[in-house]
């Protein structure tokens, strides 16, 4: 059975791109929604142009009521019916009850190298803390934000020069080769971490 996808975004969307680029031909899924806590989103025009249904539900109004907000985003959700979420650059914090409705099907890529680097600014931290690598991850979504189980990992290594601009053009190569990969496996069913090089 083809498995149904919605893609949430909140910025520019090139994992998103890279997302519904995989869903083809021999693919276990197919995308069905991409949606955005930002009407402007870039990823939104970018998935009307791919032809993939959009839709946006902003969060201002809610001033801060995040279950509020959550409960007008499952609307379009609702009427989508995805069996998968993809966060792809989601920038707002879910709750708990959100989470929870969603564990088990509900992924998410961070730019760094989980359990490190929790949160924002991961490029600058892992130069400020003198790394020699840094990487990208998917993980499972739960309550504890950054925290689920790991579906896919991906390195670099950090070179002489680097700033967190040149380090995050460097991970966001490897998040457009790591995410298309893990939804690949997990829209199958299998949740054996994908490890690249
Ligand atoms: C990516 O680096 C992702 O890891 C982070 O936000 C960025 C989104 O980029 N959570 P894009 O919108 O997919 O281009």
């Amino acid at each position: 059975m083809t498995r149904r996808v919605a893609i949430l975004v909140s910025g520019g969307g090139s994992n998103m791109v890279r997302l519904v680029e995989s869903m083809t031909g021999d693919h276990p899924a197919r995308p069905v929604l991409v949606l955005s806590n930002d009407p402007e989103a870039g990823g939104l025009r970018r998935a009307a142009e791919m032809g993939v249904p959009t839709a946006a539900v902003s969060h201002k109004p809610f001033k801060g009521d995040r279950a509020a907000f959550e409960a007008a985003l499952s609307e379009p959700l609702a009427a989508a019916q995805p069996d998968i979420i993809c966060l792809a650059g989601f920038m707002r914090v879910l709750t708990e009850g959100f989470t929870r409705r969603w564990q088990g099907r509900m992924l998410n890529i961070h730019p760094s190298l989980l359990p490190k680097y929790r949160g924002l600014h991961t490029h600058a931290r892992a130069l400020e803390a003198g790394e020699t690598e840094a990487g990208c991850t998917v993980h499972e979504v739960t309550a504890e934000l950054d925290d689920g189980p790991l579906l896919g990992q991906a390195r670099v290594p950090i070179l002489p020069g680097d700033t967190p601009e040149t380090l995050a053009a460097r991970v966001l190569v490897e998040e457009h080769r790591l995410y298309p990969a893990v939804l690949r496996r997990f829209a199958a069913g299998d949740r054996t971490p994908v490890l690249l090089p």
